[in-house]
């Protein structure tokens, strides 16, 4: 493998599911998973066979069906376990047991009541059982990050002898920040003997909003596989966002010069079928894929928008699946962008047509949140009486928002308003300089 080519695991099919109210069926599963075939990532972590049956069948599933990708199952360090995970995966084309045990003094004392040295057992015995039946062991000292690092690599010494040949790192907790993880990654690389045979991965949290950074600071540090899920589904405030993590190695790969086998124009896709199939919408505003990615209200960004994209994008929308950029018409919006509509629905004002237009268009924009296409067409009829003749046929509508919620029903601006002289259209430059 290339020096900087980072693994990209996908756990969706895991530890995304155990979100609450993500879980998925068999049927769900094998939906989700030939998609992210399709997406290109290295690993599908399909799910914990001994969790359920349908968890087995769905591992099973999957491990039958796909040919490139590695699919991993989940295993606690223990013979059952263990067993169940081969049995699930023994038909993969690319099979990968992973195995987790936690290693901080919270987790022996608290969960497992269990010494560090039964700990240390009990992981080493586990990876040398996985290791005779699969050749690609992976193993993850569960709140890595809570963990005396001397037993840490202590322990991470003793799974690498045992035949482990990825080595996770979770941050199960959701706790740690990127300078300490990165340190973290660079402790394990310089003291654990061996480790240069295996590749180290994080896995991250969400729990302060820091999966992502956390994961890039890994990876800055020397990790080269990611753990991360499609909309940042997992335990509570879900994993690293896997969009979020290629986007950023991608748009910003003066700082992270690593390569991934993601096929980016895949990302929406495979967002929107998770989300169709979870049930479970993408909030607005979640970075890559959200339906705010790419949309603009401010008169400001309209216009630089409608100038050049490159002033307020800094991802074409079609680079990750997304369809077209929109521009969002309410209150916040300018001429520019009331022209530049209007022009798609048809329609040609001269310079004092828009000035009035707009001003209707604004009393009708602090009414309702999102003016839509109809309201502009029931405007046009009121401001002139329906005498504005449309120049030409609509052309497509790729401007606006199809996904926005929708609107109150429009109130009728009324007919005989006073002109507003602040509302007259000055120069090209008005919304830049007013901002609307
Ligand atoms: O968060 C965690 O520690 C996990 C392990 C099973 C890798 O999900
Ligand atoms: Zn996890």
């Amino acid at each position: 493998m290339e020096r900087d080519r980072v693994v990209i695991f996908d756990t969706t099919l895991r530890d995304g599911e155990q979100s609450p109210g993500c879980s998925m069926t068999v049927q769900e599963k094998l939906r989700m998973a030939p998609q992210l075939d399709r997406l290109g990532v290295d690993v599908i972590e399909a799910g914990f066979p001994i969790a359920s049956d349908g968890d087995f069948e769905a591992v099973h599933a999957i491990a039958a069906r796909a040919r490139r990708p590695i699919v991993a199952g989940l295993a606690r360090a223990c013979t059952p376990d263990i067993e169940r995970a081969w049995q699930a995966l023994k038909v993969a084309a690319h099979p990968r047991i992973h195995v987790f045990l936690a290693t901080s003094d919270i987790h022996l004392k608290y969960k497992l009541r269990m010494s560090r040295q039964q700990c240390l057992e009990q992981a080493r015995d586990a990876v040398r059982l996985a290791k005779s039946f699969c050749e690609d062991i992976e193993f993850s000292p569960e709140d890595a990050t809570r963990t005396d690092p001397d037993f840490l690599c202590e322990v991470l010494e003793a799974v690498i002898e045992a035949g482990a040949t990825t080595l996770n790192i979770p941050d199960t907790v959701g706790y740690t920040v990127p300078t300490e993880f990165g340190d973290l990654i660079k402790t394990i690389r310089q003291r654990v003997r061996g480790i240069e045979k295996t590749i180290i991965s994080a896995h991250c949290h969400n729990d302060l909003g820091l999966a992502v950074v956390n994961t890039l600071a890994a990876v800055a540090a020397g990790a080269r596989q990611v753990e991360c899920a499609i909309n940042g589904i997992g335990e509570r405030a879900g994993n690293a966002a896997l969009e979020e993590i290629v986007m950023a190695f991608r748009v910003r790969a003066d700082q992270y010069p690593y390569q991934t086998g993601v096929i980016t124009e895949q990302l929406y896709p495979t967002s929107q079928l998770l989300s169709e199939i979870i049930g479970v919408p993408v909030q607005p505003n979640k970075a890559i894929i959200g339906r705010n990615a790419f949309a603009h209200a401010a008169g400001i960004h309209q216009d630089g928008m409608l100038k050049n994209p490159l002033t307020y994008e800094i991802i074409t929308p079609q680079t990750v699946g997304v369809p077209d950029s929109t521009l969002v018409l309410g209150k916040h919006s300018g001429r520019h962008a009331l022209g530049a509509r209007y022009e798609k629905l048809g329609f040609q004002f001269d310079r004092r047509e828009l000035d009035e237009i707009y001003r209707r268009f604004l009393m009708l924009a602090d009414e309702i949140r999102i003016v839509h296409d109809q309201h502009l067409l029931e405007l046009v009829r009121e401001t002139d009486g329906g005498k504005v003749a449309r120049t030409e046929a609509p052309q497509h509508a790729a401007h606006e928002s199809t996904s926005v919620p929708a609107s109150k029903p429009s109130p009728r601006p009324s007919a005989s308003l006073p002109v507003n002289p602040m509302a007259e259209h000055h120069s090209d430059q008005e919304d830049y300089l007013w901002g609307v």
